[in-house]
Formats: C-alpha cells, structure tokens, sequence
C-alpha cells in the first residue's frame, strides 16, 4: 500500500496538491483491509489507533476527524505498511496501555497483555494498605505499577533479569517513588534474601509458553524469547518462582502465578505439592481459560 492507493475526496480537494486530503473514513477502510489481509488480528482497531497516533487525538476523538492531510497520510501509510508486516502496534505507537497506566515498550521487553490486568487487579484487591509487594519477572513492570497505582502499598519490590528489559522497567518506574527496581534472575532462591518471610503479596507473569509452541509473528519476532518460553513443559521458570514464593511470603501472604491455559491444573497441583500454600485456587481469563493461580502461605 502507498499514498497514492487513497483515492482523494474531489470536494476536499484545494488548488494545491499540498493540500490535498483524503476522508480519514477511506482511509481507515483502506488501512483496515491491507490488516486484515495481513493476518492482523484486529484490523480495524489498530488502524484507529494508529490513526488517533498519527493525529495526536484519542481513538474516541477520531468521529471528529474529517480528512488527513498529506503528510499526515503518508506517516499514516508508513505505520500501517509497518503493522502489515507485523510489527507490534505498542511498538509503533511507543507505548502500551496496562489498566490506567500507559507503559513505554520497544524492543527487548515483553509487551504487557490484558490477560495480565486480571492477576494485577488480583493482587490489588489483596494489597492492603502498607503491605509489601513483590513482583517476578516484572517486564515492563505492568504488575507492580498498576498495584503501586491502584492500592497503597508500603513497598514494592519488581525484579527482572533482562538489561534490556530493565531499561524500560526503571523508566516505568521512575514517577512510582515507593517502587524499587531489582535485578535478578527469579530461579535463584536466595534472591531478595532480606525479605524472607516478610512478604504480603507476591505476582508473578513468568515466561511459560511450552518450547516449540507456535506463536504469532509479533510474539516470535518481537517479544524476547526469554520472556515467552518457558522450557520443554512451559513449567521451568514457575517451579523455583512456587519455591521462592513459600520462602518470601509471610504466613498468611498471598501469591498469584500466571501460566498457559494447558497448565489450569498444573500450576495448581505445583502449588499444593510444595505442601506450604492453602487456599488454592484457579482462575479463568475473560475467555473462560485457565489463565492464573493463587495461593495463600501457610
Ligand atoms: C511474560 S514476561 C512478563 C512481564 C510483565 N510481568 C508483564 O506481565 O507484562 C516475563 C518476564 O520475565 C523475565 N524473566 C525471564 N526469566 C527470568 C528470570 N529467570 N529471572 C528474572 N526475570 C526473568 C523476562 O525478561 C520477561 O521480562
């Protein structure tokens, strides 16, 4: 697709070729298509999107929008030539939106799901004030921002092992002064051997897709693999994250653990083997499929 594919509305049209507009309206339709025919999972949002992007407007402010001037369609035909070859739309629009924060990402971190404002939202209903909080494999720090955001926690502690990750993770952080930034490598249990038993909350979204799992072009050429496998049974990361979890908590802390939806009895079965947590229980995603388990210390 290119510029010239939009065809121009003549009753736009000025005496100039410079400032000739094309209908936003046909442009979108044009966007969406080219999307879709590239196996986009949602076209036409990600064409809005980058539209209201491209505008510096929100999405819903886009009814306002009557036509794109040129160079605004030409950066508007770039995004959406970049989209069709799958680059993640967070990462064309710089930033992606995890419950009511708007997170830098790029290259070299995981870009925060949906999914994960479940177990987020999880661990905020069972912050209470004051309580420290711990989150693993903390990414663009999604978790323990929107906690930091949301409840009002004495401490949060986000840990992550990945530099480039890390990156993002302290610039996500900064405005959050009662966050601290850790780096470490979550299999290790004598990580934040300080705070043993001394933990009220725990999340974790480790990497747990199984090895060899087929994933969409914006997850295997995007996200790093490190934040997505998580070795020959997608478990390798969750077994040390259940151990460090009974270590850290305090009797009566809670965890929550996302994994893949084929691990629904799994990670629970994990968390009750360990002999150290009550209370556990398995929860779905919005989809209706296993998507988090938690657990309280016994
Ligand atoms: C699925 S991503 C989750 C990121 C973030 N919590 C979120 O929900 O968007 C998993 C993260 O764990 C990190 N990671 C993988 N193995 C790790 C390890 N052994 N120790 C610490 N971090 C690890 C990856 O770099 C990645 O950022």
């Amino acid at each position: 697709m290119t510029s010239e594919d939009y065809a121009v509305d003549p009753d736009l049209e000025n005496t100039s070729r410079a400032s000739v507009r094309t209908p936003l309206s046909r442009a979108l339709a044009t966007a969406a298509a080219d999307l879709s025919a590239a196996g986009v999972e949602s076209p036409r949002v990600d064409a809005e999107l980058l539209a209201a992007h491209v505008l510096g407007v929100s999405r819903g402010r886009l009814l306002l929008v009557d036509a794109l001037r040129p160079e605004e369609l030409s950066r508007f035909t770039e995004l959406v030539a970049r989209r069709a070859r799958r680059i993640p739309l967070q990462h064309l629009l710089g930033t992606a939106a995890f419950r009511h924060l708007e997170l830098q990402v790029g290259d070299g971190v995981f870009v925060p799901r949906p999914e994960t404002e479940l177990l987020a939202g999880w661990g905020i209903e069972h912050t209470a004030r004051g309580a420290t909080v711990v989150d693993l494999c903390s990414g663009t720090g999604a978790i323990a921002l929107a906690v930091a955001d949301e409840a009002d926690p004495g401490r949060v502690v986000a840990v992550e092992r990945s530099p480039a990750a890390l990156a993002y993770l302290r610039r996500n952080a900064a405005p959050f002064a009662g966050v601290e930034v850790v780096e470490g490598d979550v299999t290790d249990p004598s990580l934040l051997a300080g705070m043993h038993g001394a933990v009220d909350v725990l999340l974790c979204n480790p990497p747990y897709v199984p090895d060899g799992t087929p994933v969409p072009p914006e997850v295997a050429e995007h996200d790093p693999a490190e934040a997505v496998f998580g070795g020959g049974d997608g478990l390798t990361v969750i077994r040390p994250v259940i151990a460090l979890a009974a270590a850290l908590l305090r009797p009566g802390g809670v965890v929550g653990i996302e994994h893949d939806d084929v691990h629904g009895e799994a990670v629970p079965a994990l968390l009750r083997a360990d002999g150290r947590f009550a209370e556990v229980t398995a929860h779905d995603d919005l989809s209706g499929r296993p998507r988090y388990a938690t657990a309280r210390r016994t």
